[in-house]
């Protein structure tokens, strides 16, 4: 039996290019995603260029009946998963003291909430595999902060805690949990994060002070560019392999060190 992959956010970006990479390595794929339309289309188009099954189907993440009816779907069709990507995310910058609570709210609902209803939909499937795969995206930027992006940071910063929660969970289960770590992608990220926002909370993604703050902050972040396809190019293989964490592109080391002396110098005084 083919093994199955579900990736949300499937239909675009780094989604799209995973979804390519897991087709490419012989897998089935299912894409889902808020915009149902294009997830069909990437699927059928999926399946031509590489002769494997595709499902492609609207899916909110923000939505628990939505995610489990997806589980549904998935279970009827193929009857697996054995590798599953919560890669969905949507960005939305500020000043601390221009954001609202119901801004929060909808960042860490789709972000960290969602990623949760997804893990809890396709668990069942993922004990079953032999091996099964969890992975999630989350962005450099936890690795290597910037200024502005409260909201985002912060339920990225989640997306890893809940990775690391669930790798000892699922540990006698034999399921693998990944975390991704993207750096910069020329996306279409900041189109459909305002396309995807509720009708109540609609503004600009990010105003142009936030663009400038955030690069004072960390001038480096915006040299580490990358297409989505050039990021996903050895994704695959290290999540079936089961690496604990993927770094796409860019340069930590001095970033990761400066913080793990410092923690290091914590834990040492504690001692
Ligand atoms: N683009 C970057 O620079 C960058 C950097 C680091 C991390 N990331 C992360 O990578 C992941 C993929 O982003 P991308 O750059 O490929 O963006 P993208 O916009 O190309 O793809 C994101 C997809 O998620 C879908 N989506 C949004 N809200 C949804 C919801 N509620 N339910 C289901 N689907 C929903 C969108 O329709 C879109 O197709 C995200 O988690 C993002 O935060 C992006």
């Amino acid at each position: 039996m083919t093994d199955v992959a579900v990736i949300t956010g499937g239909a675009s970006g780094f989604g799209r290019a995973l979804a390519e990479s897991c087709a490419a390595h012989g897998m089935n794929v299912v894409l889902l995603d808020l915009d149902g339309e294009r997830a069909r289309r990437e699927a059928d188009a999926l399946a031509a260029g590489n002769g494997v099954e595709t499902m492609g189907r609207k899916v909110d993440v923000a939505d628990g009946p939505s995610v489990a009816a997806a589980a549904d779907a998935v279970a009827g069709r193929f009857g697996r998963a054995d590798l599953v990507i919560s890669n969905v995310g949507v960005q939305l910058f500020g000043a601390l003291d221009r954001t609202t609570d119901d801004e929060w709210r909808w960042v860490l609902d789709v972000n960290v909430v969602g990623s949760a209803r997804v893990a809890r939909a396709f668990l069942p499937f993922l004990r079953q595999a032999s091996p099964g795969r969890l992975a999630f995206t989350s962005s450099s930027s936890v690795l290597d902060p910037a200024a502005r992006m409260t909201m985002y940071q912060s339920s990225k910063f989640a997306v890893w805690g809940l990775a690391e929660t669930l790798r000892l969970e699922l540990a006698d289960d034999g399921v693998a949990v990944s975390v991704v770590f993207p750096s910069g992608m020329l996306s279409r990220h900041l189109e459909t994060s305002e396309a995807a926002q509720p009708g109540n909370l609609r503004r600009a993604i990010a105003a142009d002070d936030d663009f400038l703050a955030m690069h004072a902050s960390n001038p480096t972040m915006a040299e580490f560019l990358a297409t989505p396809e050039e990021a996903a190019a050895d994704v695959i293989d290290a999540l079936l392999a089961g690496a604990p964490y993927v770094i796409t592109h860019g340069d930590f080391v001095d970033a990761i060190d400066a913080r793990t002396t410092l923690l290091r110098h914590a834990a040492e005084t504690a001692r």
